[in-house]
């Protein structure tokens, strides 16, 4: 299976930061935030993977690619270890990347993948979503694929004051955490939310997706929604929803970004101590 990462968005939410620098590239400890999301689709068997980026966001291709001058340096220090992880990155996957040239949505940026998916089910992780599972999250999608044979959306219930930050689903549960959509809606308020199971940046999509992006008008924001391209979908196929297991982070919101470094930094053994007697220093 392929996997589309779009990774095009302008990360305006995280400015100053994002003005010269790609959110996805935005560090989660030692590793650009996106560097998680492409280990994900390969811990899950997916290694043939296109992202889709735009202005500005070359630094994400360089990141992925052989650092020819950095491993002469680092082999001339003989210092292996770095020189391995470096080596190792630019050999993770068969990645490669399609320009949206205009940001008119996530839709749209999905669309701009069709001819190299093909006519085929796909995968899709949002570039700026980190999600820590026992079993990659998408993986988890994919066991459900298996039963279903259809789109299947990753979801998890939120509190009900933050529904307008999310892609936000109506339907039936059919077995324990999986539900038959019936109606999607893109950031809702939240007099006008269905539930509060919010969409979380991970899917499967059968091909017939592609066709329906293209009678998808703008919508939330004057932007191609992807969510309103699935309510099309919707007329023609199932769409199931999963409610996965796993912590989500959304690196496209400020305090998200802050409260993921803080937490991952702790369950590193080189750093937990380090952080806890610092937050407690703090906190006294
Ligand atoms: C996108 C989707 C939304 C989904 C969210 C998850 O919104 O449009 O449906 O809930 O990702 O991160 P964005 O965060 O790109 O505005």
């Amino acid at each position: 299976m392929k996997a589309v990462i779009p990774a095009a968005g302008l990360g305006t939410r995280l400015l100053p930061m994002t003005k010269n620098m790609p959110k996805e590239m935005l560090p989660v400890v030692d590793k650009p935030a996106i560097q998680y999301v492409v280990e994900e689709a390969i811990s899950s068997g997916i290694n043939d993977i296109v992202i889709i980026t735009g202005r500005g966001k070359e630094v994400i291709e360089n990141h992925f690619d052989i650092a020819y001058e950095l491993e002469r340096i680092l082999e001339e220090r003989n210092d292996l270890e770095k020189l391995k992880e470096i080596k190792r990155i630019a050999e993770l996957a068969d990645i490669y990347y399609i320009r949206q040239k205009k940001a008119l949505g996530l839709g749209h940026a999905i669309y701009v993948a069709r001819k190299y998916v093909g006519n085929e089910t796909f995968a899709v992780l949002l570039g700026d979503d980190i999600i820590f599972a026992k079993e990659p999250c998408i993986k988890q999608l994919l066991n459900i694929y298996k039963k279903f044979n259809t789109s299947i959306i990753a979801v998890q219930k939120v509190d009900k004051s933050l529904v307008s930050r999310y892609g936000i689903i109506d339907g039936e549960e059919i077995e324990k955490g999986i539900y038959k959509i019936k109606n999607l809606v893109e950031k809702p308020d939240i007099e006008e939310a269905p539930t509060n199971i919010a969409i979380m940046g991970r899917y499967i999509f059968t091909p017939t997706l592609f066709e329906c992006i293209e009678k998808t008008p703008p919508g939330k924001n004057n932007e191609i929604q992807l969510t309103d391209a699935l309510n099309i979908l919707l007329k023609k196929e199932d769409i199931y929803a999963y409610e996965f297991e796993g912590k989500r982070y959304d690196i496209g919101d400020k305090f998200d970004w802050l409260r993921i470094n803080i937490e991952i930094a702790l369950q590193r053994e080189e750093f937990r101590e380090k952080m806890l007697k610092l937050m407690n220093e703090l906190i006294r």
